[in-house]
């Protein structure tokens, strides 16, 4: 067997989404985007490849993957193979200490771990824009959980140039991502399957076509530190990307009743002056992003709120990184 590597990666929140690509095999985007990497969540995920093993293997949370699930993890190994010129099969093994599937984007932080513990194990040192590439082809929003702290992903034209950098890093704003959990169930639709149905709805080319507009917004709120109107942008993209899912042929609705309560009350606090603004992804979830001296309270208050079941916190954190 050949050395095993274990690598940490966080999830990371999209102030600015990416929903639709260019093309799905690369998982080019329609659209770039701009997230925050998540501390306290994270994936942990350890790689050997072997010429013994006769095949790949794959185990989440200590239970063994087979069907789907172990069929992406293998198909992304065998990208790492091409790049590494190895024809050896591998025994992956994985952990996330937050809900899966739901909302919250553990394939983010899955890939972007293995895209670094797979690369190193197969012997490849690949620099941080090629790491990121990999991660992409593994999942979209994985490129964005492996720079640090604030990340933009450059959607690019084709696989060389679609990968993410640092906007800035993880101690220039104090944010948090207080996220209020309503369902911890897995979301009956992945966004593999939503991104496919973007270019169904009518309202998608005009989502795409501004973009560069609420990019640049929002990259100008992130540096300047202005939480008015980083929050008008972030909840303008959330609502459009939501509006593009709901007019999709069929259409995609993530939300329960609760998230509306919230997205509501969110809104209510604001406008009492609190520095609080949410954003959705796919999934009922709702994460509410505050200036981190707002958050003793909010988490109590989100907490008492019909149908919150929990509230996860993350700060800005680091990229994927190899383990001790
Ligand atoms: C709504 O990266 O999970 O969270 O590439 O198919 O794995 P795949 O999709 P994924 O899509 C994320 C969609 C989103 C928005 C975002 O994180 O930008």
């Amino acid at each position: 067997m050949q050395p095993e590597f274990t690598a940490i990666a966080h999830p990371n929140i999209a102030f600015i989404k990416y929903w639709g690509n260019r093309d799905d095999v690369l998982r080019l985007p329609l659209n770039g985007s701009i997230s925050m990497n998540l501390s306290g969540m994270e994936s942990t995920t350890t790689v050997q490849f072997g010429a013994e093993l006769k095949q790949d293997s794959f185990e989440l949370n200590g239970e063994t993957q087979s069907g789907s699930s172990l069929q992406r993890v293998s198909q992304f190994l065998d990208h790492v193979r091409r790049l590494a010129n190895s024809n050896q099969y591998a025994r992956v093994s994985s952990s996330n200490n937050f809900p899966t599937g739901a909302g919250i984007a553990s394939s983010a932080s899955a890939f972007a771990a293995l895209a670094l513990a797979a690369s190193k194990a197969a012997g490849l040192d690949l620099s941080q824009k090629d790491l990121s590439r990999l991660a992409r082809l593994g999942s979209g929003s994985a490129c964005r959980s492996i720079p640090d702290g604030f990340v933009e992903w450059l959607p690019g034209e084709d696989d060389a140039s679609s990968y993410a950098v640092s906007i800035a890093p993880k101690d220039y704003w104090n944010l948090v991502d207080a996220v209020a959990v309503i369902s911890q169930e897995h979301k009956p639709v992945g966004s593999s399957t939503g991104h496919k149905l973007a270019q169904t709805s009518p309202l998608n080319a005009q989502r795409v076509q501004d973009a560069p507009d609420r990019l640049k917004h929002c990259r100008e709120a992130l540096l300047g530190r202005d939480f008015a109107r980083f929050a008008e942008v972030v909840e303008l993209d959330s609502h459009y990307m939501h509006a593009v899912m709901r007019t999709s042929n069929p259409p995609l609705v993530y939300w329960e009743p609760a998230t509306e309560v919230l997205l509501w009350q969110v809104w209510q606090w604001r406008k009492q002056g609190h520095a609080v603004c949410a954003t959705v992804d796919a999934g009922p979830n709702v994460h509410v992003l505050a200036l981190a001296d707002e958050l003793e309270w909010l988490r109590k208050a989100l907490l008492e709120l019909p149908g919150v079941k929990n509230v996860l916190v993350g700060a800005p954190a680091d990229g994927a990184r190899l383990a001790d």
